[in-house]
Order: structure tokens, then C-alpha cells, then sequence
């Protein structure tokens, strides 16, 4: 993005394809920090007189508008923070590339910026049609005369606006981006060891490619969330009635086997917060939660967090790495019953002298949340999927886009 702004950016339409989609509950954002990361690219390019264009999508619609999807929370959430930072008021387009879209961009001076609707409301964006994807991005690009690519929690998706608009214009990546990938360069061409890695969330169909990485990579992988029941069952445990992805369990006998050959040791929980009923999180109803050995999970009981002994394990664990990659909540954290493991994997995070990357938006969220500060770890990033995608080593569109 330097570059761009050194050529010059006064009175030019810049776009800006950035990751806006927050957490929402009605129209409240309950975590803003995808917004907060997207600020600086944007006060850049106004500050150097650009006519700023930003771009996102939100959640996940079918191709036309729905109210619950709109960016307009966004918009306003977007001002606010410009505001104050000293930047102008964002304006807001009611569609993607209509009436509304063309003359809110057609209105801005130099150095101002809207926000246009949800990129996904056209069916052209996510399309698997290339032709389709074509025919949104020609008409995205019609709005601007330059893009810089900053969603970094969407490059690994091969959507209009992330993969076939920059094509199509002159175009940098934006500094979010730029952060983004080198610190999981970090993570893969150039890790400090001990490097510990933290996988939970709740299936490990979801994690498979990763582990299949890090079996290369780390030194230590410690499994908790609703996936480490198909590591404990993999091992012969009883499980109850916790989560269990029985069709997984070849694959993870595999990974333990090849874990033990590689010397990279594996790490499960030893004991688990469990109850009789998944908890009820919009009332938050005491869950009368019990601990158990991990190896002995009762017939109708389910795990829903890693339990006290296994929190200090965990702990253990962690002090010592050089880094530490962490990616998926322990337990059921939103429910003060089950937020124990998470909050004691943050807090190892927090105390340890490693460089610590908290990847996911659920993660990010979730040590949010729980009141730690962004700045009590080394990164916190904006992508989930994306930064998974990046460390399986697969090649993303956003990114290829942008190198091209
Ligand atoms: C995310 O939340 O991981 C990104 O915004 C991408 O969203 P998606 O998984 O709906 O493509």
C-alpha cells in the first residue's frame, strides 16, 4: 500500500476489500475488532486524499439482501472509530453496485469514505461460475480505480471481490494483509522452538489439513474443545454423551501414531468439565457442572471444558515454548460454567515470554470476551479459516491475486 500512496491517491477511487464481518446479537457488535484492524488502510488512504471505497461481506446470505446481514451496524461503527482517530463521517450505500452504490461513490470528495452493502447480497460473489464471479467483479470494478486488498479473514476464499476484482484494477495489498501474512511467516518459515501449537473448537473434521501440517512443524500439540473427545475416544476412552466424531477416528489414530514416530508430542486432556445437558447460553442458567478423569467421561454426561489438573497441564506445557499458535476455544466459553480452560490457555499465553498468535475469529472473540487485552499477546488475528488455510500450506486466492 505504501507504494500506491507514494504514486499518488488524491482524488482516486480506491477500493478497499476488507473483512468487516463482526459478531453481531440484533444490531449490536459484540466484538469490533475486525472493524478496529480495518482502520489504519483506510485513515491512510483518506489521509493521502484518496476517495475511499470499503468493501466487505457479513455472515453468511444466500445471494440477496437480508436485514440481518446488513453492514449498515458497520457503517456507523466504522465512523465512530474514524472519528476518533480524526478522520471524516462514513457514508453508507444501500446496495453493492446499484443507484445507491454509484452515486454515494460518485458524492465523495477526497479523503472521505463509505461503506457499501454486503458484498454477498449479489449472487456474483461467491459464485463458483466464473463467468458469474466476472460479470460482479467488472461491475465492482466500475466503482474504483485502484483496490487494495485488506480482508485478510477472506483471502482464502476465490470470490468476486477478493480473487477476480484486483485483476482487474491496479492493486496493493493493504497493511492489515501485509501484518497478517508475516507473522505467519513466522509461524512456518522461520518458528522459534519450543514451538506449541493450541487446537480446539468444536470438530476436528475442521482441523484435519492443519494437524496434518503441524505434525512437521511443532513440538507440542494440545487438543481441547469438543474435538478432543475424538482424540480421547481414538484412545479407548468412554466418552458419554460429549461431541464425537466417530468417522474421524482412523484419521486421529493415524496422527497419534505419527506423532509418537515424529517425537512431537500430543497432549490431551486428563480431566473435564462435564454436565448432563448441553448449557443454555442465552440465560446462562447454572449448568451444575461436575469434573471427571478424562479416561472415565459417565454414560450421559458430556464434556464441555478441559477440567482444573488438565488447565495446569496445559499451562505447563505452554511455559516453556519460544512459540505458541493458538486456534479454537477449550470449552463452551460463553457459559461462565465451561470458560475455565479457555480463560487458563489465554492467561498461559498471556504470563508466557513467547511470541503468542491467537488465530480465529472465535478465539479472538473469545479472549475478548473473557477481558484480556489485545496487547497481552503477541497477535491476535483477524482470520480464522484464513490463517488455518495458510498454515496447511495451501495457496490463497486473495493472496495470489494480490502477488500477480
Ligand atoms: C471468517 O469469519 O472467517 C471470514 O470472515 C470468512 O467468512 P466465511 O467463512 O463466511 O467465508
Amino acid at each position: 500500500i505504501d507504494e500506491l500512496v507514494t504514486e499518488g491517491v488524491a482524488g482516486k477511487r480506491v477500493f478497499v476489500r476488507a473483512d468487516l464481518n463482526v459478531p453481531l446479537a440484533g444490531d449490536t457488535i459484540t466484538d469490533d475488532g475486525r472493524i478496529r484492524a480495518a482502520v489504519p488502510t483506510i485513515l491512510k488512504l483518506a489521509d493521502a486524499g484518496a476517495r475511499v471505497v470499503v468493501a466487505s461481506h457479513l455472515g453468511r446470505p444466500k445471494g440477496a439482501p437480508e436485514a440481518r446481514f446488513s453492514l449498515a451496524p458497520v457503517a456507523r461503527r466504522l465512523g465512530e472509530l474514524l472519528a476518533g482517530t480524526g478522520g471524516g463521517a462514513v457514508t453508507f450505500a444501500a446496495d453493492t453496485v446499484g443507484d445507491s452504490a454509484k452515486a454515494t461513490v460518485a458524492a465523495l470528495g477526497d479523503g472521505e469514505v463509505t461503506l457499501l452493502e454486503n458484498l454477498r447480497f449479489n449472487p456474483g460473489e461467491t459464485s463458483k461460475d466464473d463467468a458469474e464471479r466476472a460479470a460482479f467483479a467488472d461491475e465492482l470494478a466500475a466503482l474504483a480505480d485502484a483496490y487494495v486488498g485488506d480482508g485478510f479473514g477472506a483471502v482464502h476464499r476465490k470470490h468476486a471481490s477478493v480473487y477476480d476484482l484486483p485483476r482487474r484494477l491496479p492493486h496493493a495489498a493493504g497493511g492489515l494483509v501485509a501484518t497478517e501474512v508475516g507473522v505467519l511467516k513466522q509461524l512456518t518459515d522461520d518458528v522459534k522452538r519450543p514451538y506449541a501449537v493450541v487446537l480446539g473448537g468444536a470438530k476436528v473434521s475442521d482441523k484435519l489439513a492443519v494437524i496434518e501440517q503441524l505434525l512437521e512443524k511443532a513440538d507440542r500439540i494440545l487438543i481441547g474443545g469438543g474435538m478432543a473427545y475424538t482424540f480421547l475416544r481414538a484412545q479407548g476412552h468412554d466418552v458419554g454423551d460429549s461431541l464425537l466424531q466417530e468417522d474421524q477416528i482412523p484419521a486421529v489414530r493415524g496422527y497419534l501414531e505419527r506423532a509418537k514416530e515424529r517425537g512431537v508430542e500430543f497432549v490431551l486432556p486428563v480431566d473435564v468439565v462435564a454436565a448432563d445437558a448441553f448449557p443454555d447460553l442465552a440465560t446462562k442458567a447454572p449448568a451444575h457442572p461436575v469434573t471427571v478423569a478424562a479416561d472415565a467421561i459417565p454414560a450421559q454426561r458430556m464434556g464441555l471444558d478441559i477440567g482444573p489438573e488438565s488447565q495446569k497441564l496445559y499451562a505447563a506445557k505452554l511455559a516453556d515454548a519460544a512459540t505458541v499458535f493458538w486456534n479454537g476455544p477449550m470449552g463452551v466459553f460463553e457459559h461462565p460454567d465451561f470458560a475455565g480452560g479457555t480463560r487458563a490457555v489465554a492467561q498461559a499465553l498471556t504470563d508466557s515470554p513467547a511470541f503468542t498468535v491467537v488465530g480465529g475469529g472465535d478465539s479472538a472473540a473469545a479472549v475478548r470476551t473473557l477481558g484480556f487485552a489485545d496487547d497481552a499477546f503477541g497477535h491476535i488475528s483477524t482470520g480464522g479459516g484464513a490463517s488455518l488455510e495458510y498454515l496447511e500450506g495451501k495457496t490463497l486466492p486473495g493472496l495470489a491475486a494480490l502477488e500477480d
